[in-house]
């Protein structure tokens, strides 16, 4: 691959494109993807009281108690729920006290998009030596899941099932990271200086992830396409909600970017695509960004 589109000094800015032939041949995707490939590559933290809780809460006898037990068993992913719950986006007045209170104020949905939320922070968006892109990753996330499901009420898409599309949308950049992390005896690499790279491997890479979780079949594969807004020439709801959402957050300021750096670029063709296909006026767009200007800041707690 060529040093010369790697580090374009317009990338990430603007709608240009991006060689992904020439990628192909980048040391870094072949390194990444022979690691990912291994049979004793171990994804980070399959979140599996995350997974567990999400099951339970699925079904129509679920029992609240039950859920807080189950958070409960994990001391670190516990304190995160309620630290998250007791944040300006879910507390009201009197922000709950205990994990039980949070766990009942919160309801079912609010729990679920909780839990993951929690589950994310406390053992996946973490990796020494890459805390700035994981940083903006886990803003770019949190703000992609609150941005998903505000679109998706304008659609056909649930809303939790958008929330946490927009959560873990962007996975494999932190199943990058986590493994360049922990290569041995080797330097950090500049994600600035990659970004191209990184940018070409990350659905690819969430797609493995979303598999290694066991995820539901159907957010694994908007996890693995959703750079684009069909799977097989298919206008897909739930991929054309994210890009919408991506192209908000963007505008907003709550893109992943390190250091001016935008380490992911979505074409404002893709974007163009996903807003026909859901029917979205720019009246209804306007509203979206004005809504979510307001209400990102506080999800974020930076408001
Ligand atoms: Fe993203
Ligand atoms: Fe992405």
């Amino acid at each position: 691959m060529s040093l010369v589109s790697r580090t374009h000094p317009g990338y990430g800015r603007g709608d240009h494109t991006i060689d992904v032939e020439l990628l192909d041949d980048s040391e870094l995707i072949a390194e990444l993807r022979g690691l990912f490939a291994r049979d004793d590559y171990r994804p980070p933290m399959p979140p599996t009281v995350a997974l567990e809780v999400h099951a339970l809460s699925k079904r129509a006898d679920a029992d609240i108690d039950a859920i807080v037990g189950l958070v409960e068993r994990d001391a670190m992913l516990a304190a995160e729920v309620l630290r998250i719950a007791q944040s300006p986006a879910y507390a009201a007045r009197m922000p709950p006290r205990t994990l039980g209170e949070a766990v009942m104020r919160l309801g079912l949905g609010n729990l679920m998009q909780v839990v993951w939320q929690a589950a994310l922070n406390a053992k996946v968006f973490k990796a020494k030596a890459y805390e700035a892109p994981m940083g903006s990753l886990r803003r770019h996330s949190v703000a992609m899941a609150h941005a998903s499901r505000a679109v998706a009420a304008h659609t056909s898409v649930a809303e939790d099932q958008a929330f946490l599309f927009g959560l873990l949308h962007d996975i494999g950049f932190a199943a990058c990271f986590i493994a360049l992390a922990e290569r041995r005896q080797r330097e950090p690499i500049d994600v600035r200086q990659e970004a191209a790279a990184l940018d070409a491997l990350h659905a690819e890479a969430g797609e493995t992830l979303a598999q290694l979780w066991n995820l539901p079949k159907e957010l694994e594969l908007c996890v693995g396409h959703h750079t684009v807004a069909e799977i097989q020439g298919y206008a897909h709801p739930l991929l054309a909600t994210g890009l919408v959402a991506q192209h908000l957050v963007e505008e907003l300021g709550f893109g992943l970017i390190v250091d001016d750096v935008a380490l992911e670029h979505t074409s404002g063709a893709a974007y163009a695509r996903a807003k026909d296909s859901l029917a979205l006026a720019d009246g209804v767009i306007a509203g979206l960004r004005s809504d979510l200007e307001m209400r990102l800041p506080k999800a974020l707690g930076e408001g």
